[in-house]
């Protein structure tokens, strides 16, 4: 839908085009081409937007590898695994005898996601993978510092990225500003390079939100970026969300929060009859809230190329009708009941419930939450007949009082 973004458009093709990280460049290559006995699975890691991704994609291509691409963090239980890795990596077919493919690599991204709260196998899934296969295995990752991920790595070959050098990114920023036909000052560029802590895609973000057509780029511009802080909570996110003027400032805001896809969903929601004040507009707004909605559901558990949808009809509901904006006061947390439960032992609690009232009927967690919850809760402060509806949902004693005692509003 929204390929005008630049970290897309201009996303290297080719190895060379990938800038910074020689060394570990240099190393995967070597790695890929098997010029030495090496291990058969490489884990690269480090910082987030410097190319690791984009590294797999293109070098793999160059070396004629039919990438399989698994990504996304809820992926990675062994049965979603197995179903698309032990294909991938057991069939020699036909590719040995073809020129143009050398064979399947399967490429886990952001493998850091696997050591969540829920392990559902995956670790020892991808061990297992590891060991029983010829086909080679690319992990990359952010933070490899996870206990979950320590018998993992003792079977790859680690290559370590680094933050890109701020020259280099300066480079990029000026060939992306000729291409676009975008004057600007040199100080300017060197501003957002500088800014963005050696993260590449962060860097091409905010030039693209900086620069409008037939306007040169000033230093003056780039004060409006403030410090990057990568942690951005419930609260400044909507405050910038709502004031965004375009779908590139709204994209850039959604992308640096830390907020959970569904808590921010619900914020929004909540919110968004103060921001549109018009009944057509707000009914506009809502149109995209309810899409984002819809694709959000169809992610799952394993859809996760969708999430791109969650977000892009997310940032057309923040710039329905951007003249409009007046600043005004956030309901945060969100009215509703779920989110006044932060703390985590809470949220399990939360969540275990939740996928109790899933199995049994039949609903997704998020609709639990949203639709049975406030009504479950009243049944059992009613204390008529619970017993049978205690046993048929397996409700533990600690549930009940916690779902007893909610306050919801
Ligand atoms: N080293 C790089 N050279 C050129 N562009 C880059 C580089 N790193 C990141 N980018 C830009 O940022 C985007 C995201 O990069 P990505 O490979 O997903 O980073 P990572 O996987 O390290 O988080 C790319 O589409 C590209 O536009
Ligand atoms: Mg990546």
């Amino acid at each position: 839908m929204k390929n005008d973004l630049w970290v897309e458009k201009y996303r290297p093709t080719t190895i060379a085009d990938v800038i910074g990280n020689e060394e570990a460049k240099t190393l995967f290559v070597e790695w890929l081409e098997n010029k030495r006995p090496t291990k058969k699975a490489v884990l690269l890691y480090g910082p987030a937007g410097v190319g690791k991704t984009t590294l797999v994609n293109v070098a793999g291509n160059e070396y004629k590898f039919r990438i399989i691409e698994m990504n996304a963090s809820d992926t990675r239980s062994e049965k979603a695994i197995n179903r698309v890795a032990t294909p991938a990596t057991s069939f020699t077919g036909l590719d040995k005898f073809s020129s143009e493919i050398k064979g399947n690599l399967l490429f886990l991204d952001e493998v850091d996601g696997i050591a969540g709260n829920e392990d559902r196998g995956g670790v020892n899934a991808i061990i297992k993978i590891i060991e029983n296969t010829h086909t080679p295995i690319v992990m990359a990752a952010n933070d490899i510092d996870i206990e979950k991920l320590r018998p993992l790595k003792k079977l790859c070959v680690l290559i370590k990225f680094q933050q890109t050098r701020i020259p280099l990114i300066i480079m990029s920023l000026k060939r992306i500003c000729e291409q676009e036909n975008i004057t600007y000052e040199f100080e300017a560029l060197e501003k957002i390079a500088i800014n963005s802590q050696g993260d590449v895609r962060s860097a091409i973000n905010d030039l693209q939100g900086l620069s409008e057509e037939g306007r040169t780029l000033t230093e003056q511009d780039t004060l409006a970026l403030g410090h990057r802080n990568k942690d951005i909570s419930m609260y400044d996110t909507l405050k910038n969300y709502f004031a965004a003027k375009n779908t590139v400032e709204a994209t850039n805001i959604l992308s640096y929060s830390t907020v959970e896809c569904d808590d921010l969903l619900m914020s929004i929601g909540d919110n968004m009859s103060k921001r549109y004040t018009d009944p057509t507009k707000l009914a506009e707004a809502y149109n995209y809230l309810s899409l984002s909605d819809v694709f959000r559901g169809r992610v799952g558990t394993e859809n996760w190329h969708l999430l791109k949808y969650v977000y892009n009809n997310l940032a057309q509901a923040a710039i329905v009708d951007p003249e409009s904006y007046k600043p005004f006061e956030l309901v945060t947390p969100p009215i509703r009941v779920i989110t006044l439960f932060w703390t985590k032992p809470k949220r399990t609690l939360l969540t275990n419930i939740c996928t109790k009232i899933g199995t049994q009927c039949h609903t997704s967690k998020h609709e639990a939450k949203m639709l049975f919850i406030p009504y479950l809760r009243l049944m059992l402060q009613q204390k008529k007949n619970t017993s049978t509806l205690i046993k048929w949902l397996k409700l533990t004693p600690e549930e009940v009082t916690f779902l007893t005692g909610l306050k919801m509003f």
